[in-house]
């Protein structure tokens, strides 16, 4: 019998995409690499963080458009519906509007 190595998990990739703001209208970019979170604390927009990490919840906001890439082990499937761990979630799609 022959053993084989385990094929290697293809890398991550990310891509930019724009978080629309609803509330404000306010459209920013977010670039590979970056958190949804960083962003909005670099543009001034007060978002409580925590762990960073998908873990606690802290950051959680509700999602209005666009079709989030959850990342985050505290929201559960039914959540995910309706909201995002802005920390470390990213967007499927070109655009992601939060309830902000
Ligand atoms: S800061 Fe903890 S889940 Fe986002």
């Amino acid at each position: 019998m022959q053993i084989t190595a385990p094929a290697p998990s293809s890398p991550v990739i990310e891509h930019a995409f724009e978080l629309v703001l609803a509330r404000s209208q306010l459209r920013l970019a977010v670039e590979p690499g970056e958190s949804m979170a960083d962003v909005l604390q670099l543009a001034g927009i007060a978002l409580d963080t925590l762990c960073e990490q998908g873990v606690c919840g802290t950051c959680v906001t509700r999602w209005l458009a666009g079709a989030p890439e959850h990342r985050d082990s505290c929201l559960s499937a039914e959540e995910q519906r309706t909201h995002v761990a802005v920390c470390c979630a990213r967007s499927l799609g070109p655009t992601l509007t939060l309830d902000l």
